[in-house]
């Protein structure tokens, strides 16, 4: 596949700004180019402007092509060697200041985090006591994360146990073997559309993860998502980040770093 010149992206960036309101600049020209390349092939476009043109005519293929830019790929526990990172060291020390937190998965895709963090928080008896919000881009996993529906290979990671207390059978897509995350459970969960790169952000969090969202992101734009997560914080409050989204400037803004995923908030932080 030969990659689009650069003038022709930068022309359908500009349009596709004006038709739907989102900035793809802030996206990096690889993956878009590779993405774009499929997407054009799926609707049978030879040119770019072919494709703008088909996008200006179907505006529900605007919002599929943006859900297209956004891999959903998650599961519960994902890398759960962090998982008991956060366990073991990050919220006894959260706990030792506070006993209500606020907990925000953004990019939380289908939702199998933030009920990660909620199993994680009843587990230490103080689910009751957190607030939990979740939020993605795209508007399908948001509704998707809402329903609390998940096929078993989302599951994995979870133990017998704890699939029978925080998940009931159910059926989706003709498929009988999915797992419904209880309602007991999914109304602890304030599920919100949230597109990082252009929206204002919610405050007062103890702790936020925001794992493999950034990949695609430019250095920029990561480095402005860092500085709101900052803000976004309570003094003393950690973010949990992913593999590939270690933070190169985490002091220039003001973090402390705990470990390669996660990012504590100054205790005197600089505002
Ligand atoms: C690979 S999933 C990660 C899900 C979860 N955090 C995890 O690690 O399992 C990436 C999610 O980021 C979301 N995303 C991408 N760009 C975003 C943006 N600008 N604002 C909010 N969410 C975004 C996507 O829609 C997608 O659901």
């Amino acid at each position: 596949m030969q990659p689009i010149p650069l003038a022709e992206l930068s022309l359908f960036k500009r349009q596709f700004h004006q038709l739907s309101g989102y900035n793809l600049e802030n996206y990096k020209n690889v993956q878009m180019d590779r993405r774009l390349q499929e997407y054009m092939q799926a609707a049978r476009c030879e040119t770019l402007q072919a494709f703008f043109d088909y996008l200006r005519d179907r505006p529900a293929e605007v919002r599929r092509f943006l859900d297209e830019l956004s891999i959903n790929v998650s599961e519960f526990f994902r890398n759960p060697e962090r998982f008991q990172e956060l366990r073991q060291k990050i919220l006894p020390e959260l706990l030792s200041k506070r006993s209500r937190l606020r907990i925000w998965s953004a990019g939380c895709s289908v939702g199998a985090e933030i009920f990660s963090l909620v199993m994680l928080m009843e587990h230490l008896g103080i689910a009751d006591q957190c607030h939990f919000v979740a939020s993605d881009i795209d508007r399908e996993a948001v509704e998707q994360a809402r329903s609390g529906i998940f096929l078993p290979d989302l599951l994995h990671n979870v133990n017998k146990t704890d699939i029978s207390t925080f998940f009931e059978p159910c059926s989706l897509n003709n498929r009988h073997d999915a797992y419904c995350f209880k309602p007991q459970w999914r109304q602890k969960v304030h599920f919100i559309h949230h597109d990082l790169l252009q929206d204002d952000y919610p405050g007062n969090f103890d702790l936020i993860a925001c794992r493999n969202v950034m990949i695609y992101f430019t250095r920029e734009a990561k480095h402005r998502v860092y500085q709101h997560f900052y803000q976004s914080l309570r003094e003393g409050g950690v973010l949990f980040v992913g593999g590939a989204e270690q933070l190169i400037q985490a002091q220039e803004i003001g973090y402390n770093r705990l470990s390669s995923y996660f990012y504590q908030r100054q205790k005197l932080g600089r505002v």
